[in-house]
């Protein structure tokens, strides 16, 4: 039996640096290309009533990045938000953010609360975006929310500890798409992942568009998901 149509779409959007590369241009460039294509994903993603999109833009290991890369990145974000946030809010989506706030600089943490506030009517598509992320700290954070809520070994199974992420309401993905070619989750939520199905192509992040995205799909749709059983 072949699986339906994803309800939501998890993306490691990698590969702008090697983009760049291959046209001798500076990694900055290839960066704000990619911001192009998380645009063109985006709209495209609720076009095709995908109902959650979520989107890698930055992991907690990202900080080992050359503080200029990650200083410009940092700046390409806020300027993103600011020049996106109305077309997003027109275009009914509820834009939500996970990874550890406190790490982030003031300024992208007003603009990412106030974009949080600004589309939480949203309707048409949840897009999560992964800002100094990491799966790891994500699960750290939860087991520490729990001892302080005082929840008891008893009280904690999977539903509950699901609830202690910061996915918190969102399904777990079908679909994990990674683009340039890695083979490897680069740790991306690690809990929610467990029965995802997995599609890694070569096509760097600035180059996937609209049919890549309906590859993918269509990858998917084909596969079988048993979640153990046989059928
Ligand atoms: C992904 O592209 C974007 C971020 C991690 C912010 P990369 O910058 O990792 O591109 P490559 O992997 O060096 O090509
Ligand atoms: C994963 O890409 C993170 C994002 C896409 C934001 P990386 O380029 O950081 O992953 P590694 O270092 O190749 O595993
Ligand atoms: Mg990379």
């Amino acid at each position: 039996m072949s699986s339906s149509y994803p309800e939501h779409i998890a993306i490691i959007m990698d590969g702008n640096g090697r983009w760049a590369k291959q046209r001798n241009l500076s990694r900055s460039k290839g960066h704000k290309e990619g911001v192009k294509t998380t645009k063109k994903i985006i709209e495209y993603s609720a076009k095709i009533d995908i109902k959650y999109l979520t989107l890698y833009a930055f992991s907690a290991e990202n900080w080992k990045r050359p503080r200029r890369e990650v200083s410009f990145l940092m700046n390409l974000f806020n300027s993103t938000i600011d020049r996106e946030l109305d077309d997003l809010i027109e275009k009914n989506v509820k834009v939500k953010f996970i990874g550890r706030r406190e790490g982030l600089g003031g300024s992208i943490r007003r603009r990412i609360e106030n974009a949080e506030k600004k589309t939480k009517d949203g309707k048409k598509l949840v897009l999560t975006v992964a800002l100094n992320y990491g799966g790891r700290k994500e699960i750290v954070d939860a087991v520490k929310n729990l001892i302080k809520d005082e929840i008891s070994a008893e009280q904690i199974d999977e539903e509950t500890f699901s609830k202690y992420l910061y996915t918190s309401g969102t399904p777990d993905p079908d679909l994990v798409i990674r683009t340039s070619g890695e083979y490897r989750i680069s740790n991306y939520l690690l809990w929610q992942i467990a029965y995802s199905e997995l599609y890694i192509t070569d096509v760097l992040w600035p180059d996937f568009d609209e049919k890549e995205l309906d590859r993918a799909i269509k990858d998917y749709k084909s596969r079988n998901r048993r979640f153990g059983s046989i059928n």
